[in-house]
């Protein structure tokens, strides 16, 4: 570990994956602080929605990033733009979208980068995303790349959306592979595994054991 800080742990993998409750249940096995990343863009993507920004607009979206005030509520892990929680409606299918449009443009990834590292520099946190191990924190110690094929992070997903009827199989499926294709593909910071990340297939493992791996791995190097 670097410095005299508290260790900084990356977990990025696709949608789906299992990220959120693994890096959670990480954080409080660990006594780290747990930063979800994906919720900063959606409540970006929904704040400038609201502010009638047309996200699909490069210089809009530009001017918006540059006036955007951003803090974080480490009691509830909201992000609050403009002095304003999106917590309501950060989940729903509709702002994953938006989100995934928005994680594509470099304002808004500039503005979120920052806003990550200057709240994880201090360590002691799990941080979660596309980018953390490649972009946001390079000199992670101890980066983790989870994955599943598309079938079983299909599965998961609709298990989760099952209260709403309307949503077929099919269609997580399809939107899923969508989400899949911008975040892997787009120019700026794509998902993809770190070199030195630590690859864990989630498809044949809960939650806890997907968390004792990880922690055998920070155990074994000493973090
Ligand atoms: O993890 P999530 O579904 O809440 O993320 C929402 C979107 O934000 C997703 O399409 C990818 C994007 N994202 C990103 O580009 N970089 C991150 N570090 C986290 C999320």
């Amino acid at each position: 570990m670097s410095g005299k800080r508290g260790p900084i742990i990356a977990v990025d993998g696709p949608s789906g994956v299992g990220k959120s409750t693994v890096s959670r249940l990480l954080a409080l096995r660990l006594h780290l602080t747990y930063i979800n990343t994906g919720s900063m863009y959606r409540a970006m993507a929904l704040a400038a929605a609201d502010s009638g920004v047309d996200i699909t607009n490069d210089e809009a979206l530009k001017d918006y990033c540059s006036r955007v005030s951003l803090s974080y509520d480490f009691s509830t892990g909201d992000t609050l733009v403009n002095g304003v929680s999106y917590s309501g409606r950060i989940r729903d299918q509709r702002t994953g979208e938006l989100a995934s449009i928005i994680s594509a443009k470099k304002p808004v990834r500039e503005v979120l980068t920052s806003f990550q590292r200057a709240l994880g520099e201090r360590g002691s946190v799990v941080m979660e995303g596309r980018d953390i191990g490649t972009v946001v924190f390079p000199d992670a110690d101890a980066k983790i790349f989870l994955d599943a094929s598309h079938e079983v992070r299909a599965k998961r997903r609709h298990e989760e959306v099952t209260s709403c009827a309307s949503h077929t199989a099919n269609d997580v499926s399809d939107e899923l592979r969508k989400r899949d294709e911008r975040d892997a593909g787009r120019k700026n910071a794509p998902l993809k595994m770190a070199e030195d990340a630590v690859y864990v297939d989630t498809g044949e493992l809960n939650a806890e054991e997907v968390v004792d791996r990880i922690v055998s791995v920070i155990k074994d190097r000493k973090i």
